[in-house]
């Protein structure tokens, strides 16, 4: 309706526009038309004279002269009128003749010079400018035979002309406001018809019982936004079907999800990561380690919730001496609930497939971070092997012909297409948590095809976000021979289809970790006092591995931005960067760590004084327990990844803040800024954006931070880890639903062929 009004609006001041313009032509027209009109009445009034005015100037008589001009201007148009001989003296003229007009002039007009020849008189005419208003003076020039005599001037009255125009206008107005009334209930009517329909298809469309896409519907102008509307209905409906049994998510309904939909079958996990690594240090003590990985933070929960068996690389130094043969160990230790089978890699196969092409290749190749992704073939060859070499710990772990196997991560890219040529049957959700690029980069790879192909093993491929989706199926279609189905929104190929779906993942809720966690004020005292600072310094807290796609130099330097610009936070405000060191073997690793040190001593060099220093960077591994003792400290957390899927980061410093305190600033290359939209967003580039952002945060007031937190906290409450996991495992329930349903007519077909 709203838009019904402004298209009114435009039309009436268009049928305006166009209503001046035509006035303005009309009166132009009009004029003319009326100036020649004047001249043609002037000379049919001399002409009808000329005769008598002859005689009268043979004789000299100027009274019958004037009578005769006097009898002209009884035309009542023709104000005055006037005689004047061939030297330009006035032979008479009528009482009224207005002084303002000179006849010597118009003289000098109809007679160029004074001894011009007869054809060389002629007619003349103009407007002039009198006080009473404008008048038409026409003068014609009076031949004896060829003998010129002299001129008769006249005056014709103007102002009929104004007021004949004046009335046009008046008539074009009204025409106008018919035009506007009439053209603006037409409009109103057509957008009352249109949205009456529209909504009667909405309606339609909500109740579900007429299919409005069929061909041969009437209002195809409405079936893309209808396309849209019907995609959020059932979106909402499935997510209320599924949220509607059993209220929130919890590791229980998880449980009660598995064991009604998939009869309780038992979960494999393939991930390269360990949850739990055995690590021997210098002293020769063996130490249990979580490790940093986001990935491993959402599996958890999620395995601690299902059990089943989690198969990954075994990367500790102690990992052998504690597991069993075959490298199996029950965990969480102490809380044993599922199991962790452990593969061993040897040196090579872990530089080629998880040094090599995983982290030299693919990783880069994902991420937007502007590193040049390297491709060996030695590495690819390992990456093979290696996800050969997991693909047979699955069909070990198996215990039927179609288990369900949730495969993690650009490790595995092969790993689902090999484990469909064994397990034809098996349920393969393969989980993408890093981004997928662009069909453009994504073409470099010298692999390409042999990794879309590997990955359309799986019944269910899955990313954080839709755009991601899209990203993939656009690489599909453009490098594999195949068919998209845009409707269902999935990939067929060599018969086999793939669904591919957004699954945002997040965090556990509540969260575990933070129930056995002091109180916030305690854990801000703890860190004033571990690190020095003044009871009333500002604390912000950076969490992350050291990659170069965390923007941590970026962080850094949007601080050192935020120390220049707004002088009033130096010596109060101090970030802490935990900083685990990661994938240390690669170069580029390497160089980062060095870089990232250099620039926090630059910047604490910069602003050092009274024992102050604004970064302290902790290169170290850290705990849970201590992680969230800092998140729990923090005025701000500062994730500034330059690409990232989602970033468990950002969620897990708003799941350790039940105070309702703290600011959140992230970045907008992040999946986790799609859902958490009341952190302050910035593009980590942008250091004037960035810097500005975290004064913002610093100088907060503790209401708003209660909105914004209250409103994330609230969110991430419903969109938990075990919502994540529960929402694949519905979808891939109904695709074992749908492929059992197909074996079996498949079967009665045969039989029923078989008897006729
Ligand atoms: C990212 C990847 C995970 C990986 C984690 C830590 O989050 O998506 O698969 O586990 O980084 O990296 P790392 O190489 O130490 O396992």
């Amino acid at each position: 309706m709203y838009r019904s009004y402004s298209v009114i609006l435009i039309l009436i001041l268009g049928l305006g526009l166009l209503t001046w313009a035509a006035s303005m032509v009309v009166n132009q027209t009009i004029r003319g038309w009326f100036e020649r009109d004047m001249a043609l009445r002037a000379q049919l009034a001399v002409s009808g004279a000329r005769m008598a005015l002859i005689f009268c100037w043979r004789q000299g008589n100027q009274e019958e002269i004037r009578k005769l001009l006097t009898a002209i201007t009884h035309d009542d148009r023709i104000m005055a009128a006037a005689a004047c001989d061939a030297n330009l003296s006035v032979v008479s003229k009528t009482a009224d003749f207005p002084d303002q007009i000179s006849l010597v002039e118009i003289g000098h007009r109809v007679r160029p010079m004074a001894n011009s020849p007869p054809e060389e008189w002629k007619e003349w005419q103009s407007i002039a400018d009198l006080s009473g208003g404008k008048v038409h003076v026409s003068a014609i020039p009076l031949f004896d035979d060829r003998t010129p005599l002299g001129f008769v001037a006249l005056i014709h009255d103007m102002s009929y002309i104004d007021r004949r125009e004046a009335r046009t206008q008046q008539f074009l107005l009204i025409a106008f406001a018919v035009l506007a009334v009439a053209a603006s209930v037409v409009t109103l009517i057509v957008a009352k018809l249109s949205w009456k329909g529209w909504t009667r298809e909405i309606r339609r469309l909500l109740r579900g019982g007429v299919p409005i896409f069929q061909a041969g519907s009437k209002r195809a102008e409405f079936h893309p936004l209808l396309r849209d509307v019907r995609d959020l209905v059932e979106q909402i409906s499935a997510d209320k079907e599924m949220d509607g049994h059993g209220g929130a998510w919890t590791p229980q309904r998880l449980k009660q999800t598995l064991s009604h939909n998939l009869e309780g079958e038992r979960i494999i996990i393939v991930a390269n990561r360990e949850p739990y690594i055995h690590q021997r240090d210098s002293d020769g003590r063996v130490t249990i380690l979580n490790p940093a990985s986001g990935l491993v933070t959402a599996l958890e929960p999620v395995m601690r919730a299902c059990s089943g068996v989690w198969i990954a690389h075994g990367s500790g130094s102690a990992d052998r001496e504690n597991s069993d043969s075959c490298g199996r160990l029950r965990v969480p230790p102490g809380e044993e609930s599922y199991l962790l089978r452990r593969i061993w890699l040897s040196p090579e196969e872990e530089k080629g497939y998880y040094y090599g092409f995983a982290n030299e290749g693919l990783w880069p190749l994902c991420h937007i971070a502007h590193n040049r992704p390297v491709f060996r073939s030695e590495d690819w060859k390992h990456y093979l092997a290696v996800n050969q070499k997991f693909a047979d710990a699955v069909c070990e772990e198996a215990s039927g012909e179609d288990p369900i196997i949730l495969m993690q991560d650009y490790h595995f890219a092969l790993a689902p297409y090999i484990l469909r040529e064994r397990l034809p049957h098996a349920t393969i959700i393969t989980f993408w948590h890093i981004p997928w690029p662009n069909s453009e980069s994504f073409g470099i790879c010298p692999w390409r095809q042999e990794l879309l192909q590997g990955l359309l093993g799986s019944s269910i491929m899955g990313f954080h976000t839709r755009f991601h989706c899209n990203n993939f199926i656009e690489a599909v279609d453009r490098f594999l021979e195949s068919r998209i189905d845009r409707e269902e929104i999935a990939v067929i190929h060599k018969k086999r289809k793939t669904l591919v779906r957004p699954y945002p993942i997040s965090v556990e809720w509540p969260n575990r970790l933070i129930s056995g966690l002091p109180s916030q004020v305690e854990c801000r005292a703890a860190v004033l006092k571990e690190l020095n600072l003044n009871p009333d310094a500002l604390i912000g807290v950076g969490v992350d591995r050291l990659d170069y796609t965390k923007g941590i130099e970026e962080r850094f330097l949007a601080i050192e931005r935020l120390l220049e610009r707004f002088p009033d936070f130096r010596e109060r405000f101090t970030f802490i960067q935990l900083a685990a060191p990661s994938r240390s073997a690669i170069e580029r690793y390497r160089q980062l760590d060095e870089s990232v040190q250099r620039l926090a001593d630059r910047i604490n060099s910069r602003f050092a004084g009274n024992n102050y220093r604004p970064i302290v960077l902790l290169r170290a591994h850290h705990g849970h327990p201590i992680i969230f003792r800092y998140y729990r400290a923090a005025n701000l957390c500062y994730v500034s990844s330059l690409h990232d899927g989602m970033n468990l980061v950002a969620k897990e410093f708003v799941s350790a803040r039940d105070d309702e305190k703290g600011v959140l600033v992230l970045s907008q290359f992040t999946g986790a800024s799609r859902e958490l939209t009341e952190a302050l967003i910035v593009n980590p580039y942008d250091l004037e954006q960035a810097s500005e952002a975290l004064a913002n945060a610093l100088s907060m007031p503790p209401l708003e931070q209660q909105d914004r937190m209250r409103a994330m906290r609230s969110l991430l409450s419903h969109f938990n880890v075990y919502r994540w996991a529960g929402r694949m495992l519905i979808d891939a329930a109904q695709l074992r639903k749908q492929e059992r349903l197909s074996g079996r007519l498949v079967h009665r077909f045969e039989g029923t062929e078989l008897v006729t």
